[in-house]
């Protein structure tokens, strides 16, 4: 129990090399699995363009992409019907896995996953239309209609519904609760990201987003694939965070060999003309043909012009770009540091989360800072912390395997392989608790002199300001652009008073004289249960918690414990957060 009582520096010193050895292990795990089970997909992992050997990273997308290849999402009556619905697909095939979840309490819907992909075009292939006037397009979202319940066969596969209900909100006055009841600030910090993160279900629903416009646009275009990036995939998402998209060019095998080539249209998508004219008609299609995309808006003059939408099956923000690698290359960047210390991510959802709370951020965009830069800063405070190394280091210890480099030249290298980092950052010197970190995070920007210095994670340190911005932050992998350059000097003294507020609200915490104490007062939560006074923490919570930390470090690199919110309904005249630089 002394243990998570406060999360001491030996536990962390331990648990942090047991992360790092955890990793490298799944690391070799999953590239293993994947060789072996993504054999029969080959193409797809000689995908990336000058990859020599794809990054853990890579592997892990091309694995859910796959999977989403795989799975059909299926809307039911309730999530009862999952027994007849596994019985009706095993016609099909196999079954892997099946998720429940409802959106508004309402429609509820089954995500099947098949074991082989030949039951998806089997599936395909019988499914019907209802006879109404329609669009019909085929696609990965069907409709279980009501029918002849089948008898399962004596022999039959057992059935496996993995979750229910497996996108639901945490329940504010639970969430509470628990916060209330944690041993610690540390322990606090865990608790709300274990809430907060985003679920193996709802990283398979973002890849299957993406899967879904994919199966579409590649009916007209045969060459082009479809990614998430951003908070989805890089570990620093909340739930209900909006899904970033980009339609890159899937530069697949070509057969040299034939000699035959198809009469094809050049495409300069580089072109910002071209990529705007070439998404206002993916736009137009999107809108009138793709069934479950609603509300979709064309933010087409920005720097990086973008399609949005509401993607109605499981009520999603959208953002849909083009040919944007960077933006690839910088959420493996993200994700990387997220994977190198297992403090970082919870450290940075609750540095997400108070500023939220504290109306730092805003899901529109406008002068204030977003959580990208955020996130930035918080990877920069960790630098100088000598828990993350620089962007330089992860130059300087990169491979031939590492070599990337996005469609406007801009060099993408940097080392993938945390076995080949030097063993100081390895196994973190740094043994800090989270409380200490997130109390230090408050204290070094509250001081920090930003009239004079910008923040550069490439190098990790400081940097004289290049430019008149109140805030300067450097994009670490494009140096002459200042992520934060929409931030102004008002929006600055606020976040600067802020982190005043947050240094005095945890230093004036009392665990026993209030309904909000820690990171609670610091997110505006408040145990409004007068009965519950402090208790110490139930066995079923240290059991989570314990749960949580064992989990950590076995999955560390499960992709489903990496996402994030934003409930955005942005206006279309407002300018979007990345045309700010
Ligand atoms: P939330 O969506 O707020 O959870 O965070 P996010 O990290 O996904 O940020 P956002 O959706 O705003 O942007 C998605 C990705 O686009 C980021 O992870 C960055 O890679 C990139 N991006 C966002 N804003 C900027 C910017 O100002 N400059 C550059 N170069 N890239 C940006
Ligand atoms: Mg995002």
């Amino acid at each position: 129990m002394a243990l998570f009582g406060r999360v001491n520096s030996n536990t962390i010193s331990l648990l942090n090399h047991c992360y790092c050895k955890k990793f490298i292990m799944v690391t070799s795990r999953l590239k293993s699995h994947n060789r072996i089970s993504i054999s029969t997909n080959i193409r797809n992992v000689k995908e990336y363009k000058n990859n020599k050997q794809e990054s853990t990273h890579e592997i892990e997308i091309i694995k859910r992409r796959n999977q989403a290849s795989r799975s059909l999402l299926i809307q039911v009556h309730s999530s009862k019907s999952y027994n007849d619905l596994h019985n009706y697909c095993l016609k099909f095939g196999d079954i892997s896995s099946m998720h429940h979840y409802h959106v508004n309490n309402q429609q509820n819907y089954i995500l099947v996953e098949f074991k082989d992909i030949v039951s998806i075009k089997e599936i395909m292939s019988s499914a019907s239309f209802i006879k109404e006037d329609i669009i019909s397009v085929k696609s990965s979202v069907l409709w279980f209609r009501k029918g002849q319940i089948i008898t399962p066969q004596k022999n039959n596969q057992r059935k496996s519904l993995f979750v229910e209900n497996g996108c639901a909100l945490p329940n504010e006055k639970e969430k509470a609760k628990q916060l209330y009841n944690a041993k610690s600030i540390s322990v606090q910090i865990i608790i709300l990201y274990e809430m907060m993160k985003l679920t193996d279900l709802e990283v398979r629903l973002r890849f299957h987003t993406a899967h879904h416009l994919e199966q579409y646009f590649s009916r007209l275009f045969d060459n082009i694939k479809i990614l998430p990036f951003g908070s989805s995939i890089n570990g620093f998402g909340r739930k209900r965070c909006d899904l970033d998209l980009v339609l890159i060019p899937n530069t697949g095998e070509c057969n040299v060999t034939s000699r035959l080539v198809f009469h094809s249209k050049l495409m300069n998508n580089n072109g910002r003309h071209e990529t705007k004219e070439f998404l206002g008609i993916l736009a137009n299609s999107m809108q009138y043909f793709i069934p479950g995309i609603l509300n979709v808006r064309r933010i087409l003059e920005a720097r990086v012009p973008i399609i949005k939408f509401c993607y109605n099956y499981t009520q999603t923000e959208c953002d849909l770009s083009a040919t944007n690698m960077t933006a690839i290359y910088m959420t493996e960047l993200l994700n990387f540091y997220g994977e190198m210390d297992w403090r970082i991510r919870p450290l940075v959802i609750t540095i997400r989360a108070w500023a939220k709370s504290q109306e730092l951020t805003f899901d529109v965009p406008g002068q204030w800072i977003t959580n990208f830069p955020l996130t930035l800063l918080v990877l920069f405070f960790l630098q100088q912390k000598k828990i993350l190394p620089s962007l330089k280091i992860l130059k300087s210890y990169s491979t031939h395997n590492d070599v990337r480099c996005a469609e406007n030249g801009i060099d993408c290298t940097f080392l993938r392989d945390v076995n080949k980092l030097p063993l100081n950052y390895k196994y973190n010197i740094n043994q800090d608790s989270l409380e200490k970190l997130l109390y230090d995070f408050f204290e070094y920007y509250s001081t920090f002199d930003f009239q004079t210095y910008g923040i550069c994670i490439r190098e990790g340190i400081q940097i004289r300001k290049p430019s008149r911005s109140a805030l300067h932050i450097t994009n670490p992998l494009e140096t002459t652009l200042n992520v934060s350059k929409n931030v102004n000097f008002y929006e600055l003294n606020r976040i600067i008073s802020k982190t005043h507020d947050a240094i005095y609200a945890l230093e004036t915490t009392d665990k026993f004289e209030s309904n909000s104490w820690g990171i609670m007062s610091l997110l505006k939560i408040n145990n409004d249960n007068g009965d519950l006074k402090k208790s110490n923490t139930t066995k079923g919570q240290m059991k989570n918690i314990e749960e949580y930390l064992k989990n950590s470090y076995e999955n560390s690199y499960e992709i489903s414990d990496k996402f994030e919110v934003n409930e955005t309904n942005i206006d279309e005249t407002k300018t979007k957060k990345k045309e700010t630089i």
